[in-house]
């Protein structure tokens, strides 16, 4: 059983890859082989419309036919990962952009325009995404945010074959020290106390996740 976990936050020791490696060291616990990477280390570009993918009896048929640094990454979930762990800080009500491109060039090749459309991905792969956000639980939903986790999970569940998992991780601590911004928005206090009291158990949650998918044959 091999896990990856691909970080979608430019940021490599924050809050998105502290919960990306509590659910790889979950997996690991469980025997599973694991990797993270970082998507912001890459030079990549999100799909380009070439429709090389969709070519009938074309060489890169099912395949993304780009050439950049994301092809290795893509390679590996098509030949040697078992489980696969996204995860994404909200930007702007959505998941970044470099996440958003890497998932157009990993689910689009995939996908063919059958009725109904479905994936020729050659394996079933177990997946989850992680997303940590500013806002607290209440007001994402009232900014609609569930949708896009909605759209993720169908997204995903239909090219890899299982139902996707979600983990939100809200009101997350967002910079060293809130004393050097305009702090009027929220109250640094209520956040130094949540990430002591919640996150921890934010990555407890995340460390089970991993379990749970590692567990899965
Ligand atoms: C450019 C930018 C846009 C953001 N937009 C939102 C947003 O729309 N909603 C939200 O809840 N948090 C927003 N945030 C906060 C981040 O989602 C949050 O701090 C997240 O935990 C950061 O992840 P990281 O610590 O892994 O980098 C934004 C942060 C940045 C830098």
């Amino acid at each position: 059983m091999h896990v990856l976990a691909i970080n979608g936050s430019p940021r490599k020791k924050w809050n998105t890859a502290t919960l990306l490696t509590k659910a790889l060291d979950g997996a690991a616990g469980r025997g599973a082989t694991t990797e993270l990477v970082h998507l912001y280390d890459l030079a990549y570009k999100g799909c380009t419309s070439c429709f090389a993918c969709k070519m009938i009896d074309g060489p890169s048929n099912g395949r993304c036919a780009m050439q950049d640094e994301l092809r290795p990454v893509l390679e590996r979930i098509e030949t040697t990962v078992d489980a696969l762990i996204l995860g994404s800080p909200i930007y702007f009500g959505q998941m970044t952009g470099e996440m958003r491109s890497f998932l157009e060039r990993l689910l689009f090749p995939p996908l063919i325009y059958s009725q109904p459309p479905r994936s020729i991905f050659p394996r079933t792969i177990r997946t989850a995404v992680v997303y940590t956000m500013n806002v607290d639980e209440e007001r994402c939903a009232q900014m609609g945010y569930p949708a896009m986790f909605d759209a993720t999970e169908a997204a995903l569940s239909r090219a890899f074959g299982f139902e996707t998992e979600t983990l939100c991780s809200f009101d997350t601590y967002q910079f060293p020290d809130y004393g050097k911004v305009i702090m009027e928005y929220m109250d640094p206090a209520k956040k130094a106390a949540r990430r002591a009291e919640v996150f921890p158990e934010d990555c407890r949650r995340a460390f089970t996740l991993g379990e749970r998918l590692a567990a899965k044959d």
